[in-house]
């Protein structure tokens, strides 16, 4: 890695959400950008239960939902 970049990263976090890091913009299907914390880490729902959509609000904790990943191959 380079030392002027940023280190560029999403980690698809165990039974939680998608962890964001290294200030990468966000934009709705109409490519209008959502605001995301400045510079720092955010994270997305994968569950679909939040209810602060796209972002993760915590709700994956208390609802039923299988975060196993397709297998790759
Ligand atoms: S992944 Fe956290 S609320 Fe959906």
């Amino acid at each position: 890695m380079s030392d002027t970049m940023p280190e560029v990263k999403i980690v698809i976090r165990d039974d939680a959400s998608l962890r964001v890091d290294g200030g990468i913009p966000l934009f709705d299907h109409e490519g209008n950008e959502i605001p995301t914390p400045d510079g720092r880490p955010y994270s997305l729902c994968r569950c679909g239960q939040s209810e602060r959509k796209p972002f993760c609000d915590g709700s994956h904790k208390t609802c039923d939902w299988d975060s196993t990943l397709a297998p790759t191959s």
